[in-house]
């Protein structure tokens, strides 16, 4: 039997949250989460334990059927070009919510966004912060970090950052306030547009209908 194929986070903002929705839905699974590749026990359901960066390209490949993955990662994989441009969300998760912000030294001289003008901006995320600041007339220089982002303007890499905020706690640690909201994120259930394949198609509609229980009962 052809077994459904999805992609989830091994480890970070989304790799728990992800598992434990997996769960509720009545998967069973053996093995620990150091497992690059784990397989249900009790539906033919494999999992893909990897980057959430590398997450959107392996769905978009066929590597993968289906993918959990934050919607800030999709999006940026998307405006990079590519297959991703054939991704669409099946399913909105209601975990792992998050903003994408551009933030600032409390102690500096910029205030808001018309002051970013000509400013070096350090983030993950290029794609999205580019394309947010071109379509309002701020030509920024991008500083490409891979993380620990919120060091930048203390290191003067770059004067303002567009990063990743939850509580809030990463920002005041580091001297830093938000000044503009780019981007409102959460966990998405990922696949190729068009027809899936009729062999996973069926035990996918039965994992999406449990997950949507599970989603409307905890919220
Ligand atoms: C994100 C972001 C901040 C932190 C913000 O990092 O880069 O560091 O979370 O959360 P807070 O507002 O609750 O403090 P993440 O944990 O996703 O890991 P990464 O930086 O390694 O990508
Ligand atoms: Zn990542
Ligand atoms: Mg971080």
């Amino acid at each position: 039997m052809t077994r459904l194929r999805i992609a989830v986070q091994s480890k970070g903002r989304l790799s728990e949250g992800g598992m434990d929705l997996l769960k509720r839905c009545g998967l069973r699974f053996a093995y620990g989460r150091d497992k690059l590749h784990q397989r249900a026990e009790n539906m033919p359901v494999d999992l893909m334990l990897v980057r959430d960066d590398d997450i959107p390209n392996f769905v978009a490949s066929g590597a993968c059927d289906y993918g959990i993955v934050g919607e800030n990662v999709l999006r940026e994989e998307q405006l990079a070009g590519g297959r991703t441009a054939e991704l669409e969300i099946a399913l909105r998760l209601g975990f792992a919510t998050c903003r994408l912000k551009l933030a600032v030294p409390v102690e500096g001289e910029i205030r808001d966004l018309a002051d970013l003008q000509g400013k070096a901006i350090a983030t993950s995320y290029p794609g999205i912060t580019r394309a947010y600041l071109a379509t309002r007339g701020i030509d920024v220089e991008i500083v490409e970090m891979r993380g620990s982002v919120e060091v930048a303007p203390r290191l003067h890499i770059a004067d303002a950052i567009c990063d990743l905020v939850s509580s809030g706690a990463t920002l005041q640690a580091n001297g830093l306030k938000a000044i503009e909201t780019v981007f409102e994120s959460e966990a998405v259930l990922i696949r190729r547009k068009g027809v899936q394949a009729p062999e996973t198609d069926s035990i996918a509609r039965i994992l999406m209908r449990r997950a949507e229980g599970v989603i409307a009962s905890s919220q």
